[in-house]
């Protein structure tokens, strides 16, 4: 009796040598976390970033909805990075609420880089937030620009029902929306400044199915016959969130009163997504519905007349969204790959 509970003791113990190396607690957010450790690695991430936004502009859309779709789950903390294994086959960005989640790819590089410079040094979350923080940076021509603290940890779990639970789904009311926020600390003149990131990048028209039958007071007409045409191209197609970067023979097609608004430029990230919202040409159901509640939609107007303030807001918002925590008394390490953990 006694032998076995000193063994299981012994045991006990033996596991905590074995994981308190690996594992820390994250502690403060700190400005020039790694100036000592890692000179120059925001060098190194903003290269990497600009050279992946030249080669495909999308890139860019894809980074900034990743520090969302990370620090929405667990905090900011690579969780949304992990890949399936057989030992964690339902990682999250296996869940539906991910789909088109993209960019890993630019990531990788990214930390590919930073591990030949100092190896084992910069996180991946981190290289999130700064990733998100180049490309809002270069797709609004230096508009919106901020300075996030680092010394995130990343974190070792990951779960696709956590990332169903938390993230907000396209088809949720304003009520649902303003909730989801406020559970992460979020208010609703946030969800309004936070949501303008839909000025870029693109949606699956399983995305926003319901609103190719939405009535006019919700959808321009020729806007939705515009959608409808182009998502019947396919099983599932992508469309361009933001209607002036729409190809021109499609627009001429179904919404010609729009031609003379189309842009060269694509994905250029500024406060044109509150302009479109209030004229009814936006796509997720989640975006009008922003202008069916009065504190939300007084937001969404005085953003359409401002498009520095919501550039300054903006970048308030993200360094905001950077830093919620993992849930308390979680362990972190600092990944070598951000697709796997370091010990599997
Ligand atoms: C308010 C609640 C939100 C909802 C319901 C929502 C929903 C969606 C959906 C359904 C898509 C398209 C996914 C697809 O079909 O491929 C999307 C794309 C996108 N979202 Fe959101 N989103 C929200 C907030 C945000 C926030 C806070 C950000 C960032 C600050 C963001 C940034 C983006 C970007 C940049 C894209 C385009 C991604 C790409 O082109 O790769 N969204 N969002
Ligand atoms: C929100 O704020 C409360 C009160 O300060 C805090 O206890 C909680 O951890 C915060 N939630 C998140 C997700 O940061
Ligand atoms: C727009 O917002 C900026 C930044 O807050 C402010 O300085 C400026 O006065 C505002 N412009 C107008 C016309 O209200």
């Amino acid at each position: 009796m006694t032998t076995k509970v000193s063994a299981a003791l012994l045991c006990a113990a033996a596991l905590l040598l074995v994981v308190a190396p690996l594992a820390a607690e994250a502690s403060e957010l700190k400005l020039g976390y790694y100036k000592k450790t890692c000179p120059g690695w925001k060098n190194v991430v903003k290269y990497h970033v600009a050279k992946a936004i030249r080669a495909n502009r999308g890139s860019g859309a894809a980074l900034v909805r990743l520090i969302f779709h990370d620090c929405f789950v667990r905090g900011c903390d690579a969780s949304v990075l992990l890949d399936p294994t057989p030992a964690n086959p339902h990682t999250e960005k296996t869940a539906p609420i991910n789909i088109g989640l993209a960019a890993f790819e630019v990531i990788d590089d990214i930390k590919a880089a930073l591990e030949e410079r100092c190896p084992g040094t910069v996180s991946c979350s981190d290289i999130v937030v700064f990733a998100a923080r180049d490309a809002s940076s270069i797709l609004s021509n230096g508009h919106v620009h901020f300075d996030p603290p680092a010394g995130r940890l990343d974190g070792p779990i990951s779960r696709a029902a956590d990332a169903q639970r938390d993230l907000p789904d396209s088809t949720f009311t304003i009520g649902e929306l303003i909730r989801n926020f406020r559970r992460k600390n979020f208010t609703v003149e946030e969800l309004v400044i936070l949501s303008g990131a839909h000025a870029i990048g693109v949606g699956h028209c399983s995305s926003f199915r319901g609103r190719l039958s939405s009535p006019p007071s919700q959808i321009v007409p020729a806007y939705r016959n515009l959608l409808s045409a182009k998502c019947a191209a396919g099983p599932d197609p992508v469309v361009t969130n933001n209607v002036r970067d729409e190809d021109p023979s499609a627009v001429a097609a179904a919404f010609p009163s729009f031609l003379k608004k189309l842009r060269k430029n694509k994905d250029f990230l500024d406060n044109s997504y509150y302009h479109n919202n209030l004229a009814r040409i936006v796509t997720f159901n989640s975006d009008w519905q922003l202008l069916t509640e009065k504190e939300a939609l007084g937001h969404v107007k005085e953003y359409a007349e401002n498009g520095t303030l919501w550039d300054e807001d903006f970048s308030d918002a993200l360094v905001k969204l950077s830093k919620l925590p993992m849930p308390p008394h979680s362990k972190g390490e600092i990944r070598k790959h951000c697709r796997f953990l370091n010990h599997h």
